[in-house]
């Protein structure tokens, strides 16, 4: 089972795919938890270059070109193999954050967004995704006062990442069965529990529909 999060900037994200993914191995589950942009050694060397602060020259083109190229590396080399091998992957961002950042944010077309992504990823769409919302205001600051790293995306400027937010509550509206809504402005232990409730209720719901598959043949 393919699952990602998604969510504006200092929604959480990597703080709560940690303890979902050590939850659900202690419950017996073989879980690869990976990354976009990354999670692979080519791709955390695009990584880099995406999120230089000094990179400022970069075209939109170019950023959502190597976002795929990253992608495209990590479906081949990590994700299908471990959703061959049975195992359960959970992945902090993936191709919804190129529609997010590079077609809500910067404006680039939709529908060539949609063509790269399923060039890149041979079509392979999440099974569930988990949109950890935050206004994007109150997102911003949390991650200043953590004192998290910024990244290239991070200084854009504040109507960007609105625009972001807003993006993904439009992709969520229109495949409204893969999105699950979380709340992120509530404490952390409080999410995390919403989260792992989400997921487990999925992977219950999978199991059921496999035995009933069973049943009929
Ligand atoms: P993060 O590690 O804080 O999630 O940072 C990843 C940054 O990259 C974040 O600002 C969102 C951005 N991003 C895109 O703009 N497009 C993409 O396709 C992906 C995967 C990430």
């Amino acid at each position: 089972m393919f699952i990602t999060l998604e969510g504006p900037e200092g929604a959480g994200k990597s703080s709560q795919i940690r303890p979902l993914a050590s939850f659900l191995r202690e419950r017996g589950y073989d879980v690869l938890l990976t990354r976009e942009p990354g999670g692979t050694s080519i791709g955390d060397q695009i990584r880099a270059v995406l999120h230089d602060t000094a990179n400022t020259a970069m075209n939109p083109t170019t950023e959502v070109l190597l976002y795929a190229a990253s992608r495209a590396q990590h479906v081949a080399e990590r994700i299908r193999p471990a959703l061959a091998a049975g195992r359960i992957v959970l992945c902090d961002r993936y191709a919804d954050s190129t529609m997010a950042y590079q077609g809500y944010g910067r404006g680039l077309d939709l529908d060539d967004l949609r063509r790269l992504t399923a060039y890149a990823t041979g079509g392979l769409t999440p099974d569930l995704t988990l949109l950890l919302d935050i206004d994007a205001a109150r997102g911003l600051a949390r991650r200043r006062v953590e004192g998290e790293e910024m990244n290239r995306l991070d200084l854009e400027a504040l109507a960007f990442h609105q625009r972001v937010r807003a993006g993904y509550h439009a992709l969520m509206a229109a495949d409204p069965a893969r999105w699950r809504l979380i709340d992120a402005d509530r404490p952390p232990e409080i999410v995390q529990a919403e989260v792992r409730q989400v997921v487990l209720e999925r992977l219950a719901a999978r199991r059921e529909s496999a035995d009933y598959a069973d049943f009929a043949d």
